[in-house]
Order: structure tokens, then C-alpha cells, then sequence
């Protein structure tokens, strides 16, 4: 049989199902990530199962997100996972060694093998033919502790790469018309899958680019071939060991197929709130620019930041920016530092953040009132740069760094003449931020701080579920909206309690309030409920709110699987005009609940209108178990 990439990957590391689309597989997971925003709560989970090692090939917990120290929340939980890291013989990755996906790429990821990671730019591993999926932090959890990861076989589309970019152009470009033609919802059930003479022309941190912001499309992963350029970046990284030769078969069959012809492409920007608003840099006129931020997992490599130092050589920002720069890694820090890059960026007016998500995250770096930020970033969702009035545009290093240059957003295309960047001969490499775990049975104790609280449980399915409408919201609410995630909650990641205020609080203010007061109840929302990241705390916090059910008119994909790995069941309208019929406050009821777990098709009374509306519970057996049991963990502890 003759297969694409991703199926040669997935068919090596099948546990249960086999490749039929749309059918439900387990996966074997060779490596896990977790970050630090999601990995206090994935090792609380991990020792909650109770198993004394990890059992994957390799784990790796990185410090990134959470890197301010203004209080010693942040400190106290990168300790606990130091220790727990360590314990449990998990690698351990300092602060300031580097955001999670760009180390992970330098000094871990493997072709052919796969990638678990509770964050959800994981993919950016599939820059080198892995197959990285992000998942929450309970997912992550039972991979570490040699349970599979179950998901859905994706259908496959074939990206066909076309041609050579023009200058000026870039990787960033490329994914930015993926998503212009794909949109945020496009992607779900499917992997990217990148082929065609274009991609010979790629080096691997593009290719990156590309996967990770793949997650943009709502994808299950997006994947490049692992071929002589691959095999040329991990020896470059002292890693040419780990190559393995993963190509498509010819004539492998692929669900979709588009073509991209390089040549053709423009540079791109997604223009504000989402990352699928993508137009020509060309057709923007006169957009003044007070902030441009570079870096985030997306576009922090050596080249990108490279490209940027040679671009701004010699010459000032504009008097009106703030120019922003985090490095992806200590490695690119530590290049730019000795080949001279460095100092071209501090001359020209950059400032210098750590190696971190910064910005990214909100950690620092709002942008003025109403301002306008350009950003290399993935996402420009409305307020998570931390200015909730700001306009935040997202660009490939070139837009960003012409731009800071004239001060407004500019096409990079006649500035490049002269900019030409090459991999370097070797990568500095240098991993004394990463600690090793210790050997099985060493005596460690694992330190706990003040702000590390229990998680909550959710209990087993009930006979009934009834409970008010506690909030309607509107299509493509992310993760951000129902866990804010910035500067001043991030410190908070363990500590759900007092999470709880701020769940839902930039849709309504009141809706924590209101959940407490109804002992919890039911939410209401519009299409791709949970968009954007892996976190689960989106569904952690509303467990603890007793939040029962979501009826939506659609999930995206890892936020769903939360939900049911809490034990929050996830309930999509079969007629999506339903939704204008239930008002707030509205008191709703799933009788027999039981039995009707058991279907496809759920009725759920509306009481206070005496009107019945037909839910689908798309879900697969294991998952209806998972419900019945209260959560994933519930059945664990079987
Ligand atoms: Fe960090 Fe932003 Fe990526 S938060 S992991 S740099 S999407």
C-alpha cells in the first residue's frame, strides 16, 4: 500500500484502529513536552496516576511561558517541576534555555517518531517529519505514564509546494495563505501534509514555521518530509544519529490537494482579531505602527532573527516604535552574540527580551492604548497581547523588521536586495540549562510551594443533568476568553480556585459570579467553541464551577477532548438555529442522562419554554465511558 508521511508515521505507531478516516486510533507516543503554564497541572495529574517513571523514550519540561517573577508564584511552580521533572526521569529545560518548540526542534525532535506536547503549537516539531500533536495536560499526562493517545484518523491533505519564493517573501507567508484559503476552522480532523519542489527549497526552522502556525487551522498536525535538508539541520545540530529517510510513496493517496506556487506569493499579514484575516502587505496603506515584536515559536529561529540584524544594519528604528526582540532559544541568543548579529539589533534600537514566549503570552510588553503592534507572533486574538483596545498584526520577520525601519507597515520586497542569510556552519551547542533526571530510584524530594493547589475532580455521571444557561456566547471564543491568560493570571496556573474569578470574564464579566451562585449549570456557545490553545485549564476551571454540559454549534478539536477528559460533556445542536431559541437563565434538562450518554442524538429539554432541542454527542465508546466515569482520571483510578 502506498503511503503519505503522516500514514507511514502513524501506521509505525499504531496501538488500536487502523488508518480509515474519520475512525477512532490509538497512538503509541514516543516523546512528550509540556511547558510551564500547562505542566503544573500535567505532573500533578502524571503523579495522580502513580506510576514511579515516565515511559516514553524522552520528556521534556520546559520553563517559557511564565517567566516574570514579580511575586514567587512563578518560581515556586518552576521548582515543583524541576523536582517532579527530575524524580520522574523527565529532562528538565532551565528558564531562558528557550521557548518548548524551538529547543525541542534544535536538541530533541526525531523524524518518524511521535511528539505528545500540552501545548498547541507542537506541530512546529513536524518542520522535521514528526508527527507532533498538541494535547491537554491529562493527555500528555497518561502518554508520559505509557497509555496511548487516542484521536480521530485525520483525512490528509497535500500541500503542494510550487516554485521558489520571491525576496521579501517567507515560510510565514506560506502558512498565511494556507489559513487566508483554509480559514481557523478549515483544518480540523486533518494534517497538513507539505510535498513538491518548493519544499526542497525550505530549510528546517521555515518548515517549522510552517507546521507551527499550522495550528492556526484548527488542524490535528500539519508534517514536512524528513530528507536531505532535514537530515542537513540535525547535523548541523550534532544529531545526524537521529535521521530517518521518510518520504511519500508516489501515488500515496491524499484526501484534498492544493497547490501553492511560490513564486507568486506576496508577503502576507493577518490583520487584527484572527489569524485567518489575511491580506496582501501591498493592498494596507498608511497603517502607522507604534510596537513590532519579534520572535514567539513561530518565528524566532537563527535565520529569522538573522534576517532581521541584517535588515536593520546600520540603520535606526523609527522615532514612533518600540522594537521588541525575543530569541527562540539560548542557542540563537548565544549565535547572535558571537557572529555579531546581536550588537547590529541593540544599534539599530531593538530591545532585547529573554529567551521566552514574552510577549506572546501577555508576559510584559502591552502595547499603547489603542495601539497598533506589528507581531511575527501565530495568534492576534482581541486582548491577548494584553492592551485590550490594541490591533495587533502578524507578519513574517521581514514585514516587521522594514517596518520598524519606516514606521509604518511596509513591503519588504525592494529592502532585501542584499539580505542574504545561509544556515551557519555548525549550530553553538551548548545544553548546560538542561538538567537530567535522575536514576530510577534516587532519593528525591519533590517541593511544593504555597500556591500549588489540588486540582479539581469531576464526579461521575448523574441520572439528570439540569442546570440554568449560565452565559451565551458567540462564535470562535478561544481558550483566551474562557481562561485569560495574561501577566497577572499566569502566575495563578495551579491554583484553580482562584482562577475561577476571571473564567469567561472578557465575554461577562458577571458569568463567575453567577456559576457560584447557581451551584454551576450549562453553557451555550456558537461555532468552534475553544478555539486556539491547548489549555485545560479552560476546562479545569469550569469543572470547578460546576459547569455540566457545552452546547455548542461546534468544538475545536483539543478543547473538545478536554472537556470529556474532565467530564464535561461536549454537545453540538443538530440544528444550529436552535441556539436562538434558548435565552439566558433559561433552566435546561437532559433526562435519562444514562441512557441517552449511550446515543448519538440527545434531547435536552428547555423547562423554562417547554421546547425540546435534538444535541449530537459525536463521541466514540471510550470517550462515553470516559463521561460516565466523571473524567479520565476516574477511570484510571479503577
Ligand atoms: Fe509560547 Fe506563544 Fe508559542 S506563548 S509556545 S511563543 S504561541
Amino acid at each position: 500500500m502506498k503511503l503519505t508521511v503522516a500514514e507511514k508515521i502513524i501506521k509505525d505507531h499504531l496501538v488500536t484502529g487502523d488508518l480509515i478516516r474519520g475512525s477512532e486510533i490509538g497512538l503509541k507516543i514516543d516523546q512528550t513536552l509540556t511547558q510551564d503554564s500547562t505542566g503544573t497541572m500535567a505532573y500533578l495529574q502524571f503523579e495522580a496516576i502513580g506510576v514511579d517513571r515516565v515511559k516514553t523514550k524522552k520528556s521534556v519540561a520546559y520553563i517559557d511561558h511564565n517567566m516574570l517573577q514579580t511575586g514567587p508564584e512563578n518560581a515556586d511552580d518552576h521548582l515543583y517541576i524541576q523536582t517532579v521533572a527530575k524524580k520522574y526521569g523527565i529532562y528538565f529545560s532551565k528558564p531562558g534555555n528557550g521557548i518548548c518548540h524551538q529547543v525541542h526542534l534544535e536538541r530533541f525532535g526525531v523524524p518518524g517518531e511521535t511528539l505528545l506536547g500540552s501545548d498547541s503549537h507542537t506541530p512546529t516539531c513536524g518542520g522535521l517529519g514528526m508527527l507532533a500533536i498538541g494535547a491537554g495536560g491529562l493527555d500528555v499526562a497518561v502518554a508520559m505514564a505509557g497509555g496511548e493517545y487516542y484521536i480521530t484518523m485525520p483525512y490528509i491533505v497535500k500541500v503542494g509546494l510550487t516554485g521558489k519564493l520571491n525576496l521579501g517573501v517567507s515560510a510565514k507567508d506560506i502558512i498565511l495563505e494556507v489559513l487566508k484559503r483554509y480559514k481557523v476552522v478549515g483544518g480540523l480532523n486533518k494534517i497538513f501534509e507539505y510535498t513538491g519542489e518548493g519544499v526542497k527549497s525550505l530549510s528546517v526552522p521555515e518548515r517549522a514555521t510552517i507546521t507551527n502556525m499550522g495550528a492556526e487551522l484548527g488542524a490535528t498536525t500539519s508534517i514536512f518530509p524528513s530528507d536531505e535538508i532535514t537530515y542537513e539541520f540535525l547535523k548541523l545540530q550534532g544529531r545526524e544519529k537521529e535521521y530517518k529517510n521518510i518520504v511519500a510513496d508516489d501515488g500515496a493517496f491524499y484526501d484534498e490537494e492544493i497547490i501553492i506556487n511560490l513564486d507568486e506569493l506576496e508577503p502576507m499579514v493577518a490583520c487584527p482579531h484572527s489569524p485567518d484575516n489575511v491580506v496582501s502587505v501591498s493592498t494596507l496603506k498608511d497603517i502607522k505602527v507604534n510596537q513590532v515584536a519579534i520572535g514567539s515559536c513561530t518565528n524566532s529561529s537563527y535565520m529569522d532573527l538573522m534576517k532581521v540584524a541584517e535588515i536593520l544594519d546600520g540603520k535606526t528604528i523609527s522615532e514612533d516604535v518600540s522594537l521588541v526582540i525575543s530569541p527562540g532559544s539560548k542557542q540563537v541568543l548565544n549565535m547572535l552574540a558571537v557572529n555579531g548579529g546581536l550588537s547590529k539589533l541593540i544599534s539599530a534600537g531593538a530591545r532585547i527580551l529573554e529567551s521566552g514566549c514574552g510577549p506572546c503570552i501577555g508576559m510584559g510588553q502591552a502595547p499603547i492604548t489603542d495601539g497598533i503592534s506589528l507581531r511575527t507572533f501565530n495568534r492576534n486574538f482581541k486582548g491577548r497581547c494584553g492592551t485590550p483596545s490594541a490591533n495587533v498584526y502578524l507578519v513574517s520577520p521581514e514585514v516587521a523588521a522594514v517596518s520598524a525601519l519606516t514606521g509604518y507597515i511596509t513591503d519588504p520586497s525592494i529592502y532585501m536586495e542584499d539580505i542574504n542569510i545561509f544556515m551557519p556552519e555548525r549550530f553553538l551547542i551548548n545544553d548546560n540549562l538542561i538538567v537530567n533526571p535522575a536514576d530510577y530510584g534516587e532519593d528525591i524530594d519533590i517541593i511544593r510551594g504555597p500556591n500549588i493547589k489540588p486540582f479539581p475532580k469531576s464526579k461521575e455521571l448523574g441520572r439528570e443533568i439540569k442546570g440554568k444557561v449560565l452565559i451565551k456566547v458567540r462564535d470562535d471564543i478561544t481558550t483566551d476568553h474562557i481562561m485569560p491568560s495574561d501577566a497577572k493570571l499566569l502566575p495563578y496556573r495551579s491554583n484553580i480556585p482562584y482562577l475561577s474569578d476571571y473564567c469567561l470574564t472578557p465575554c461577562d464579566i458577571e458569568f463567575p459570579k453567577r456559576a457560584k451562585e447557581n451551584g454551576g449549570g450549562i453553557i451555550v456557545a456558537g461555532f468552534n467553541y475553544g478555539q486556539g490553545s491547548s489549555r485545560e485549564h479552560a476546562a479545569l476551571v469550569p469543572v470547578y464551577l460546576g459547569i455540566k454540559s457545552i452546547i455548542a454549534k461546534s468544538f475545536a478539536r483539543i478543547h473538545k477532548q478536554n472537556l470529556i477528559n474532565n467530564g464535561i460533556i461536549p454537545l453540538v445542536f443538530e440544528n444550529a438555529d436552535d441556539f436562538n431559541n434558548i435565552d439566558m437563565l433559561d433552566e435546561l434538562a437532559i433526562e435519562n442522562m444514562l441512557e441517552q450518554i449511550n446515543e448519538d442524538k440527545i434531547i435536552v429539554n428547555n423547562r423554562t419554554k417547554s421546547k425540546a432541542y435534538k444535541l449530537i454527542l459525536d463521541i466514540t465508546e471510550r470517550q462515553r465511558d470516559m463521561l460516565k466515569a466523571g473524567g479520565l482520571l476516574n477511570m484510571k483510578g479503577e
